[in-house]
């Protein structure tokens, strides 16, 4: 299920091996999220003429504080921006909190709302549940407001809430993996 209009698709096999990177994020921080699982099953999809590396320190930024945000950010705050500076693309999955955003994504969002490396970066929205529209609606309005773009055959629904975690069954699973190798490949298209 796709959430907005599109954009032409690309074809990942006559990608040179390892020739596109991108970042993707979860906002989950459970162990066994939903969300962390169809990332990893999209590296697992992407490679390896797609690099898709996982970012994992959500739970380590501090709370954002623009008296903080500086010329010299916290290093983290630093080895982030360079990590989306070096992305051709981001990949956000998250689940809906309370009808929004988890705070610990929305926290990231914000120490990048006055980064130089974020606005015109290809994003993919992606959501685990039908039912999360909220949070596929915020996440769309902050990312057009931070000037990223967003890309409407990237950003799709992929239905695997209480499905566990395990990216293998993912994979293996072609209504999740085809819709997911679609998506992959309209990022790639919009680089
Ligand atoms: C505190 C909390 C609030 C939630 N609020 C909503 C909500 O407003 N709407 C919704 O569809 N799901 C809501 N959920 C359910 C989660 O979005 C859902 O379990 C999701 O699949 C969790 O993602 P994860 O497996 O990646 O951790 C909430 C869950 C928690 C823990």
């Amino acid at each position: 299920m796709r959430h907005t209009a599109g954009l032409r698709n690309v074809d990942l096999t006559n990608t040179p091996a390892s020739s596109l990177r991108f970042l993707a994020i979860s906002g989950s921080l459970r162990a066994t999220s939903s969300n962390s699982a169809v990332l990893e099953a999209a590296r697992r999809i992407g490679a390896p003429e797609l690099d898709v590396e996982i970012y994992h320190g959500l739970d380590t930024l501090p709370h954002f504080n623009p008296d903080l945000d500086l010329d010299t950010p916290p290093p983290v705050i630093g080895a982030l921006r360079a990590r989306i500076g070096a992305a051709d693309g981001l990949i956000i999955s998250s689940p809906e909190y309370a009808h929004g955003i988890p705070g610990s994504l929305k926290n990231a969002l914000d120490w990048l709302v006055a980064s130089v490396e974020f606005p015109g970066k290809p994003v993919a929205l992606i959501s685990t549940s039908p039912s999360s529209a909220h949070v596929v609606a915020q996440l769309a309005e902050v990312h057009t407001t931070m000037s990223a773009r967003l890309v409407a055959d990237a950003c799709i629904t992929v239905p695997v809430r209480g499905r566990g975690g395990d990216p293998e069954s993912l994979v293996s699973d072609p209504g999740i993996a085809a819709p997911l190798r679609r998506a992959l490949e309209a990022l790639a298209a919009a680089r």
